[in-house]
């Protein structure tokens, strides 16, 4: 499914402006004139999915512990960063559709537990995105919760996401009917750009934060970034 992709999407909600993967950040996001934010989603021990990057508490939050083995009333009394909690999927979900945001919802499960991940994350997102499913964009590097996905809501768009994108990258995308392709701004080869540009797909690298090193991937052909720094791509991020 080929969709309208911004430019400029905020990496982890706000980016470093605000604590990673809160409300804040993104409504933050918003505020700055961001049309699409990036946000990681796992699932807490009673199976709700929310915003986190790490499978443990430690490095985001005041708790400890790992997310899958931490009960909602635990998880949910904890500091984020700067009073934030960490938000349910859910909420995240209706405010982007509130402020017109598009989200690239990258399902992070916990290792051994990528279906039922896959599952909650996929139906929950089909059901908030059921008019607008132009307005999310799924992803993960556990492609195996993108080919739940496509089984299960197969108008949702979305797209593969690799560290270093393997040599048989356009035969999973096809299987997946993707709609991009995501990666590591930093081991994205030419071969890899001129075949996702014969193919006509579009690549969106992350973590892109220096202006000199975007003018440069643009240059070599991808269409867009994920960034901490909304500050310095603030005027760009609107177009
Ligand atoms: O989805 C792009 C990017 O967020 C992938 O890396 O580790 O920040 O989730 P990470
Ligand atoms: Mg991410």
């Amino acid at each position: 499914m080929r969709i309208a992709l911004p430019r400029w999407i905020a990496h982890r909600g706000g980016g470093a402006l605000a604590p990673e993967n809160t409300l804040a950040g993104i409504r933050l996001a918003a505020r700055m004139g961001f049309r699409a934010v990036e946000f990681d989603v796992m699932l807490s021990a009673d199976g709700t999915p929310v915003l986190i990057h790490d499978e443990t508490l430690e490095r985001t939050t005041n708790g400890c512990g790992q997310v899958s083995e931490t009960a909602d009333c635990e998880l949910f009394a904890l500091d984020a960063g700067a009073g934030e909690r960490i938000p349910r999927f859910i909420d995240a979900a209706r405010l982007c559709r509130e402020l017109g945001l598009l989200a690239n919802v990258e399902i992070k499960p916990a290792a051994g537990h990528e279906q039922a991940t896959a599952e909650t994350v996929v139906r929950m997102a089909a059901d908030v995105w059921r008019h607008a499913p132009e307005q999310v964009l799924l992803s993960s590097f556990a492609l195996d919760t993108l080919v739940v996905a496509r089984d299960l809501a197969p108008d949702l768009p979305r797209s593969p996401l690799f560290e270093l994108v393997p040599g048989d990258w356009w035969r999973i995308f096809e299987q997946l009917q993707g709609t991009a392709l995501h990666c590591d701004a930093l081991g994205v080869s030419d071969a890899v750009l001129a075949e996702a540009a014969e193919q006509g797909v579009p690549v969106l690298c992350y973590t892109v934060n220096d202006a000199a090193q975007a003018a440069i991937l643009l240059g070599r052909g991808v269409s867009g970034f994920f960034t901490d720094r909304l500050d310095r791509f603030a005027d760009q991020a609107r177009c």
